[in-house]
């Protein structure tokens, strides 16, 4: 085992430590007896440098943009895979033979339904309440529905608890968002797969599918069914980012399941994470025009200025984001067939071409992120802004609950509980 030595100058005793091999990424310093060793803690904000946890599910290597589920990179797995395919890959470790698909869809479709007394929960929600706001809460009432003891031993309990969660997030989030509008409720459909089911509950009116209108036209085009199956998938999981790092400390205290991933839901909703989506396309709303953005540029690059561009940035990726690199060709490809043309993304594409050639962006290795082209092909499916990150939440939803068991399972895990460097009175 190699190790490394640890000095303290102020007393000249020295601590060796483990170093731990990772089958890719950097290694990694063993310290869990640091404390109990030297009586000093470690100080590191933000977990910059800090691996909270051993995992198997995600890899990223953020100098070369590479993003891989179960070791499988993410360009394949968007452009040959459902994102149904994918989750049954993130949760059982492997892509679904076609039986296996076949099975797993079908009980996603079965379990899409909510209990009709949650129906009850959205009503005490105000109009106009942020569908984020009654997605997290209507999640955590689920727990209540669900309210049993999660044995890790037993496959098909955990793996239930699960599909449940999966299949659940779309109504939830459906829910939410016609809440919100005041109009009644799509129920389920169990003839749709996953994506169009949602998209469906979002747009028909009441009573019916609506795949077809008045005219004969498709209300749900195939491409639209097919981009943001994409987003989902791409969405998925993104090992310990901050909302998965709340579905774990809330795991390590013993809380259910189901209100881990409402903690997670409301840590995404910040701008800094999943919120970025929809302030993205808000700030090209108040950007207003091409002309303008030559102005918003200076105001993000001047330090006394607290204006940061949305969408431009990552803690990991520091040359690209993958992600976003799908989207893009995604966009073009959408372009001509959803009338992408706007002047949202006249502004978007204008950013995009200053940023990327200006020396504050280079030398902070600032990029265009996923959130920064999502909203662009959100806004083209006809979903309105509100919607972006409950729309991340469906994507991740099953990230966060195959953390959840990695975590349970794993013999090392304990509860989350830092420590500080005191410095009041
Ligand atoms: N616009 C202008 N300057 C920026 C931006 C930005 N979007 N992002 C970072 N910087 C600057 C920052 O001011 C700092 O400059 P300096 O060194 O002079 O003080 C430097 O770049 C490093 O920034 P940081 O805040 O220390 O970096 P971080 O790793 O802690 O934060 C981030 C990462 C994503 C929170 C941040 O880049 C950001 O706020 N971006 C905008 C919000 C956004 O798009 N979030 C979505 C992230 S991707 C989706 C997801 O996975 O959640």
């Amino acid at each position: 085992m190699n190790t490394m030595t640890f000095t303290n100058n102020m007393t000249g005793a020295s601590y060796e430590y483990n170093i731990l091999a990772p089958t890719r990424g950097p290694m990694v310093v063993d310290i869990r007896t640091f404390f109990a060793d030297s009586g000093m803690f470690t100080y590191d904000p933000g977990f910059t440098a800090t691996a909270a946890c051993e995992s198997t599910i995600t890899f990223i290597d953020g100098k070369k943009g590479e993003l891989r589920y179960r070791g499988l990179a993410i360009e394949d797995l968007a452009s040959k895979h459902s994102y149904l395919e994918v989750c049954y890959l993130l949760l059982n470790g492997s892509l679904p033979t076609k039986e296996e698909l076949t099975n797993f869809d079908l009980e996603i479709r079965h379990r899409a339904y909510l209990h009709r007394g949650l129906h009850k929960l959205f009503d005490a929600f105000p109009d106009n309440a942020h569908p984020m706001a009654t997605l997290s809460a209507g999640v955590t009432a689920l727990a209540s529905f669900y309210d049993e003891h999660i044995n890790l031993d037993n496959e098909d309990a955990y793996l239930e608890m699960a599909h449940r969660i999966v299949s659940k997030i779309p109504t939830v989030a459906a829910f939410a968002y016609r809440q919100s509008l005041g109009i009644p409720f799509i129920e389920p459909d169990i003839d749709l797969g996953f994506t169009e089911n949602f998209l469906t509950m979002m747009r028909a009116y009441p009573g019916g599918k609506m795949r077809i209108n008045a005219n004969g036209k498709e209300l749900i085009k195939e491409v639209e069914i097919r981009a943001l199956d994409t987003i989902f998938t791409l969405h998925a999981d993104h090992e310990q980012n901050a909302s998965t790092t709340v579905v774990r400390g809330v795991a390590s205290t013993g809380a259910h399941p189901y209100v881990a991933i409402s903690s997670g839901i409301a840590a995404l909703w910040g701008r800094a994470h999943g919120g970025a989506n929809e302030s993205v396309i808000a700030q090209l709303e108040y950007i207003g025009s091409v002309d303008n953005v030559e102005d918003f540029i200076k105001r993000a690059k001047d330090p006394e200025d607290d204006f940061r561009l949305m969408g431009f940035g990552h803690r990991v990726y520091k040359n690209f984001d993958p992600r976003a690199k799908i989207l893009k060709g995604l966009q073009d490809e959408l372009k001509s067939e959803l009338n992408l043309d706007t002047e949202l993304m006249k502004i978007a594409n204008k950013i995009e071409e200053i940023a990327l050639n200006d020396e504050y962006f280079i030398k902070r290795k600032l990029y265009p992120n996923i959130d920064f082209y999502s909203g662009v092909i959100l806004t083209a499916l006809k979903i309105p802004k509100e919607m972006f990150t409950p729309i991340f939440v469906i994507g991740r939803t099953i990230g966060w609950i195959t953390q959840w068991i990695e975590f349970k399972k794993d013999k090392a895990s304990k509860i989350a509980r830092p420590r500080q460097l005191y410095t009041g009175e």
